[in-house]
């Protein structure tokens, strides 16, 4: 475990109520020292009388991702400026949204690493590194990333990506307890974030494709011990149910497959908590294998896939659940974002549950029953022309299940979905939810011959089987279509209206009292918008794609916006500017007259350069295609990154052992074959290199930043 710590030994009173907010700052608890993360039930269950803090991932228990805080409102937001920022040492994604309470900043960045700050001057307090064993990446489907931590009596919590859940000291980053919550040698990964209730932490995990079971787990938040875990799909016949209602789930299965490869449903994101009805609502994920003829032949409803399950958070009890996709065989998952909230209808107040989940129908539940409400689609879904209110359930498209027909099918959304993690929001202003909406569409086909893989992942789909089905007349547009910020009118189901994207990608929202929603985007920049129009208000360019949800907080008597931006390589419009990681990733914080700037430019490509962490890949070609690689490399790129892939003094491009490239062929190919950044000074190799050759030089790159990590690991020993 590497650590840093800065001790903040002075005890400060925690937020100096002033302006426009003196009165909902004034009813905030009593002064409690910086750096106490003194969380516990009653502040979060009163996190509205204490609007600055910004207590957990969701902003609060019931997840709304809205903030009381109108400092920064619609008449002011244009003066808006970066107070502070902070350069992130990793260039995978990141999704997290920093926790912020007692003076103090938590942030999860990609490798399951944690950062304190100081938020009046971003000072870094400590920092964590669980050292997450590299080779871990190959069971993660999407990236080592991870989406925050929660906060709880003088301690942070944080799931790493292999599986431990971590209790840090709030203070010092010092580890008080680390538990595996998972079998080691599967491939289950975590990458959300835990939630406490009640002194209890639950955590979830994910992998449903690769080969594992579905499980959400309580642990004690003093003492690391487990106190209830709840199986989301029935386990091996031949063993006792774990609980009650796995009976009735195992009826809706059929063949044994499924149990011998675990069966997924795995609750690796959304969750959210209703303090006045005591109840945990937990999303449950898509099958293994996605194709329900090899999962479980025949059919059936397969409980409690793509599910919203309601749970008892002191015992792990079932109390009811909504399965938005029964059956599902197209990686529909229902572990979106989750929120509870009043809404006003006609006939008067309900308490609900909402999710936009993957299969693009926004559902609002009755919270005390999982009575449906409404299920309309947010999104141009082909699957199912709408859900029957009555019976709950989707009336479907029967072209849509390939796996029955046998008949190759477009289907959207595809696997991605038409909503993702990427944090929605609930403004208690205008009454309207903002999610990010990415249409998408795909090709199914049953594969010839399905062989279980015990080694990577498990989908049953063969996706080039239908790839042809695009090449008629009259298919859609393949792939990734648009994709915008939309405003879903909860109480009457229905579009208020749509923010449209010009990159395609999501970013996650926040929503304040301002009237005002912040979201980024995948084109660098992060912007505010009227909450009741969607006119947009308010820009800055941030150098980074946006993948993650912004929080917001008051400071030294000033409100402040914080988002963490990096996600998959860097936009078109921005260079690297943070020497550190190849995506720019950075933690950004604004504030009204907020003078801070960012870097224009990096001047340490050079050798010598101050880096922070070095972050390759694993080596996996040969030593003869390493070798092949060297002599490419040495003919056709040392002139500008320099000779065995260190820059020199001349070098004009960057050094390439640090490129969040590495790792993705997708992105090596664009910028080496394609030419994508010629303009920039990248030349393309299409015509000279071959894809062997290219993909030589790649492994051999991998190989040279693996090297300088080795060198680098032996010196940090040797301190
Ligand atoms: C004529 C000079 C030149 C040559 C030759 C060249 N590069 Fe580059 N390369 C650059 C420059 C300049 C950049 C930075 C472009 C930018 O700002 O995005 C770059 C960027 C890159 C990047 C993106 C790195 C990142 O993380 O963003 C990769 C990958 C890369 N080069 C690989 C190669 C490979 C492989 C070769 C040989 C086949 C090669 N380059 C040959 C100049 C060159």
């Amino acid at each position: 475990m590497r650590m840093r710590t800065m001790l903040l030994t002075v005890a400060v009173p925690t937020l100096l109520a002033a302006g426009a907010y003196t009165a909902l700052q004034a009813q905030s608890p009593s002064v409690t020292p910086i750096g106490s993360a003194a969380v516990n039930a009653d502040r979060l269950i009163s996190a509205a009388s204490e609007p600055g803090s910004w207590f957990a991932v969701g902003g609060s228990y019931h997840e709304q991702r809205y903030s009381l805080l109108e400092h920064i409102n619609e008449t002011n937001v244009q003066q808006l400026g970066l107070a502070w920022y902070a350069d992130i040492d990793t260039e995978r994604g990141q999704e997290a949204t920093p926790v912020v309470v007692d003076g103090v900043m938590y942030v999860t960045t990609a490798w399951s690493m944690v950062k304190a700050y100081d938020i009046r001057s971003g000072q870094l307090l400590w920092e964590y590194d669980p050292d997450v064993a590299k080779g871990k990446a190959v069971d993660a489907c999407c990236d080592v990333v991870n989406r925050g931590l929660a906060v709880w009596n003088g301690k942070v919590y944080l799931g790493a990506l292999d599986g431990r859940l971590i209790a840090l000291n709030g203070r010092t980053g010092t580890e008080v307890w680390s538990v595996q919550t998972t079998e080691a040698s599967l491939p289950y990964t975590i990458t959300g974030a835990p939630r406490i209730i009640k002194g209890r932490v639950i955590i979830g995990n994910g992998g449903a494709e690769y080969r594992v079971r579905g499980y959400v787990t309580a642990y004690d938040a003093e003492l690391g011990k487990q106190v209830w875990r709840w199986w989301t799909v029935p386990g091996d016949p031949s063993k006792p149910y774990e609980q009650p209602e796995l009976e009735r789930a195992a009826k809706t299965w059929r063949g044994d497959v499924y149990w011998k490869i675990g069966g997924g449903g795995t609750v690796w994101d959304g969750m959210a908590y209703d303090p006045e009805l005591d109840t945990l609502y937990v999303g449950t994920g898509n099958g293994n294998p996605w194709n329900q003829a090899i999962r479980s032949p025949g059919g059936g409803d397969n409980l409690f896939l793509a599910s919203i399950v309601a749970l008892d958070p002191t015992t792990g009890k079932y109390k009811w659940h909504y399965q938005t996709t029964p059956g599902e065989t197209w990686d529909y998952t229902a572990t979106q974002p989750i929120m509870v909230a009043d809404l006003v209808y006609p006939r008067g107040k309900r308490r609900v549950v909402m999710q936009a989940p993957k299969n693009g129908f926004f559902y609002v539940l009755d919270a005390r029953t999982g009575q449906l409400l409404s299920a309309e689609k947010f999104a141009p879904l082909t699957w199912a022309t709408h859900v029957d209110l009555k019976s709950g359930r989707p009336v479907e498209v029967d072209e849509a299940r390939y796996e029955v027909t046998q008949r190759p099918v477009i289907v959207a959304p595809g696997a991605l979905g038409m909503h993702n993690w990427h944090p929605m929001a609930f403004s208690l202003k205008t009454g309207l939810v903002y999610v990010p909406v990415h249409v998408n569409n795909a090709s199914y086909a049953s594969p010839t011959e399905f062989k279980l893989n015990l080694e990577g992942t498990n989908t049953g789909v063969s996706f080039a089987g239908g790839a042809a089905l695009y090449d008629r007349p009259g298919a859609p547009t393949k792939g990734n279509v648009e994709s915008y910020i939309l405003a879903w009118d909860p109480v009457n189901a229905k579009e208020a209206w749509r923010i449209k994207n010009e990159i395609y990608g999501a970013s996650g929202i926040l929503a304040t009292a301002g009237n005002l929603i912040f979201s980024g985007n995948h084109n660098g920049e992060f912007s505010a918008f009227r909450a009741t129009t969607g006119e947009k208000l308010w820009s800055a360019p941030v150098q980074a794609r946006v993948v993650a949800g912004a929080a917001t907080f008051a400071a030294e008597g000033q409100q402040h916006v914080a988002i963490l931006v990096g996600g998959r390589g860097l936009p078109n419009t921005a260079t690297r500017t943070n020497p550190a990681s190849a995506n720019n990733s950075r933690l950004l914080v604004f504030k009204l007259g907020g003078s801070a700037t960012l870097p224009t430019a990096m001047s340490t490509t050079s050798a010598g350069a101050p880096r922070v962490k070095i972050d390759p890949p694993l080596l996996t070609a040969s030593n003869e295609t390493v070798f092949a690689g060297e002599q490419a490399f040495a003919a056709n790129c040392a002139v500008c990154h320099g000779p065995a892939a260190v820059p020199g003094a001349g070098s004009v491009g960057p050094d390439l052992r640090y490129s969040g490239l590495l790792p993705i062929r997708n992105g090596w190919n664009p910028t080496v074959r394609d030419g994508d950044r010629a303009q920039r000074g990248m030349p393309g190799f299409s015509n000279t290199l071959s894809q062997d050759t290219i993909d030589a030089i790649l492994a051999y790159v991998i190989k040279r930043a693996n090297d300088e990590k080795a060198a680098q690991d032996d010196a940090a020993r040797q301190k």
